[in-house]
């Protein structure tokens, strides 16, 4: 037990976190919160983490700047290549042969724990290169830290932030700038950022596809069944779910099909 930070304290910040995001503090990662705490103690000159809790309990906008700062943000472009290559073999043939004879020439996908934005500005790319000329895209991204929603809507990146970019994306869809890169104005216009909180309900509907990767890890059984729910009913007829490579909604009591591709396994919600 540490000095700090005793077990009835952690229990109790830990249970807030919990209430208000469905982020589950695990023993193994107590120090991760330490640490935050005693950051966020002397910026405010607040004397113990039992005085901090009562202030979270009380300001909204503490309770946001906290939750933001214990997020984990590590994310790149082009995560995962299996997920690439079954969005572009799988899903995308698959949504142009069934809405192309409806009329509706439009994808709405939602990067859902967007991060920095490397993940929705991949999809806007992959959209762009992949859908037949005259397709709407409408790209939704949304996280709950606030510091990467700033810097995903600057769309501007380190050079070491974009080397996973396949050469022939990279070329036509970012720019040079500064020190770095950024990426080009015609897929800015496409993602619209938005805090939101997987906590709650975010009203969307007819998804036709969403990605949730690397962020039910972080989430306890029951918090990520309640995001699964939430994901399912803001989702189309035949829509897709990506979720991390690590990630599974294996013994969860969900309507999702689990389908396997010849590149990974995502879900699909097959009924309307
Ligand atoms: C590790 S990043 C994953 C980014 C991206 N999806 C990827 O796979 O590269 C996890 C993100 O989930 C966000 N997150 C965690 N809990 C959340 C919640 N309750 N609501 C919204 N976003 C959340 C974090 O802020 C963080 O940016």
């Amino acid at each position: 037990m540490s000095d700090f930070l005793n077990d009835a304290v952690f229990q109790n910040i830990r249970d807030y976190i919990y209430s208000e995001s469905g982020i589950h503090f695990s023993e193994s990662n107590r120090a991760i919160l330490e640490s935050r705490l005693k950051e966020r103690l002397r910026t405010l000159d607040t004397e113990t983490p039992a005085t901090y809790l009562n202030l979270l309990k009380k300001d909204k906008d503490e309770t946001r700047y906290f939750l933001d700062a214990i997020t984990t943000n590590l994310t790149r472009f082009f995560r995962n290549q299996a997920h690439y290559d079954t969005f572009i073999n799988y899903v995308i043939p698959d949504m142009i042969q069934r809405k192309k004879p409806t009329g509706n020439h439009r994808i709405r996908i939602w990067s859902a724990g967007c991060s920095t934005g490397e993940e929705p500005y991949t999809n806007a790319m992959v959209l762009s290169e992949y859908l037949p000329r005259g397709w709407d895209i409408e790209v939704i991204a949304s996280d709950l830290s606030l510091k990467s929603l700033m810097k995903a809507k600057e769309g501007f990146y380190p050079a070491a932030r974009v080397n996973g970019i396949p050469k022939n994306y990279f070329t036509k869809y970012l720019e040079p700038k500064d020190d770095g890169f950024r990426v080009k104005e015609s897929i800015r216009n496409l993602v619209k950022f938005d805090y939101h909180n997987l906590k709650f309900d975010s009203g969307r509907k007819d998804l036709d596809i969403v990605f949730c990767r690397n962020v039910l890890i972080y989430f306890d059984g029951a918090a990520q069944k309640n995001v699964i729910e939430h994901f399912w009913n803001a989702m189309a007829a035949y829509s897709y779910l990506f979720i991390g490579h690590s990630e599974s909604l294996f013994g969860m009591d969900t309507q999702f099909e689990f389908i396997k591709t010849d590149w990974t396994c995502i879900y699909r919600k097959q009924v309307g």
